[in-house]
């Protein structure tokens, strides 16, 4: 079902410190960057070979990322694996008795389709899934 893993997910602050880092110390190259307001993040991608890191800074206190940063400071949020057909991953993962947090796909950044499975169906790993747009970058 899972091709690869697409991306990590990592919970910052704010996004410049945090590319100061990724960036230019560790010499990371940004593919992407995109305000996703119905996520209520900044997302900025970086390539590490064919896979990514994802950073995510919240767009308010009052957002999902947020919170998480509220109650766990900035750190690894989720990993997320890249599927090739998003709709039937969800039918499998649901068949598996696995619990979603998205039963339908919803915009991610670039143009991808993407949901979240529950991290308590996934042994407290926050794990999203993603089908990329066609044409990425
Ligand atoms: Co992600």
């Amino acid at each position: 079902m899972f091709s690869r893993i697409d991306h990590i997910g990592v919970a910052v602050e704010e996004i410049e410190p945090a590319l100061e880092l990724y960036r230019d110390r560790l010499e990371l190259e940004v593919a992407h960057r995109e305000v996703v307001e119905q996520q209520g993040v900044e997302a900025v991608l970086l390539d590490v070979g064919e896979n990514h890191v994802e950073l995510l800074a919240p767009l308010g206190a009052d957002t999902p990322v947020g919170k998480f940063l509220a109650k766990q400071g900035p750190g690894l949020h989720h990993v997320a694996y890249q599927v090739s057909d998003i709709d039937s991953a969800l039918r499998a993962l649901k068949q598996a008795g696995i619990r979603l947090i998205d039963e339908q796909p919803r915009p991610g950044i670039r143009g991808s389709r993407v949901a979240f499975v529950h991290p308590r169906a996934t042994g407290g790993v926050l794990t999203e899934i993603v089908q990329p747009a066609a044409e990425p970058r």
